[in-house]
């Protein structure tokens, strides 16, 4: 873990990690609208960041110069209930405050690997066709077993260099997943981590105490080369900063 570039941020319970996590995520767009006039945002699946979705919703934010991405997708249709695209527009995007072009949906329901390199080219265009495709801010979450998007420990996408987005197979949950890889997480200026409950202690010891003896965790491998990586862990998961 690069300690000069971590924040770690401990909130009481799951709605205070939202409301400073839409503070966070309004802070870095108002940042990136006077720096280049543009917000380009991905998103977490997952149940954690519903709340902040919820809060985002509710904030009265001007999403006319938002692009928002998915750090990740089920291989499903968007209005099936494992879709993140559909839980992030049941809980805030369903409202229109970004306009509907500028929010790109994986699209889960095709087949993987052609999903995977539709969602590279949608990323491309939405910064204009440029090779940079720097995200200003990444959300992403922390699974019990260190896994953050859908980069599983083991998983082949890991080894990705290149290609900003793949396709993978999670043999432990049987399921097709398109997920972005670490090249395009670690081209973010910044990444904020959302961590809540008993069941994420463990990941998060192994992730700031972990003897060096198991491989890293594909959370420990995001690590932007210019960007800042915040933790926001709520009071249940904190329990996994201390050293046993
Ligand atoms: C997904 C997410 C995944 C999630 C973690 C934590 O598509 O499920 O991208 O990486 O962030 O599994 O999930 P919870 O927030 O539900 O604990």
């Amino acid at each position: 873990m690069s300690p000069h570039r971590t924040r770690i941020v401990q909130l009481v319970d799951p709605a205070a990690l939202a409301a400073r996590a839409c503070e966070e995520v309004l802070r870095a767009a108002r940042e990136a609208l006077e720096a280049r006039g543009v917000f380009h945002l991905a998103l977490s699946g997952g149940s954690t960041p519903k709340l902040l979705y919820r809060a985002l919703a509710e904030s009265g934010m001007d999403g006319s110069r938002w692009h928002v991405h998915f750090g990740d997708e089920r291989c499903v249709p968007p209005d099936h209930a494992d879709s993140n695209f559909r839980m992030a527009s049941e809980a805030w995007l369903g409202r229109g405050q970004v306009p509907a072009a500028q929010v790109h949906r994986i699209r889960g329901e095709l087949e993987p690997a052609q999903a995977a390199r539709e969602y590279e080219r949608e990323i491309v265009a939405s910064f204009g066709g440029a090779e940079a495709t720097q995200l200003d801010l990444a959300l992403l979450g922390l699974g019990s077993d260190g896994h953050t998007a859908s980069l599983f420990p083991g998983s082949s996408a890991l080894a990705e260099t290149t290609a900003r987005v793949a396709a993978t197979y999670v043999e432990k949950l049987g399921v097709h997943r398109v997920t972005l890889t670490l090249p395009m997480l670690n081209e973010s200026r910044a990444v904020l981590f959302l961590v809540a409950g008993t069941d994420k202690v463990n990941a998060l010891r192994e992730l700031f105490h972990g003897d060096g003896s198991a491989p890293p965790s594909p959370a420990a491998l995001v690590r932007p080369r210019e960007g800042n990586v915040t933790w926001m862990v709520d009071g249940a998961a904190a329990a996994g900063l201390q050293d046993e």
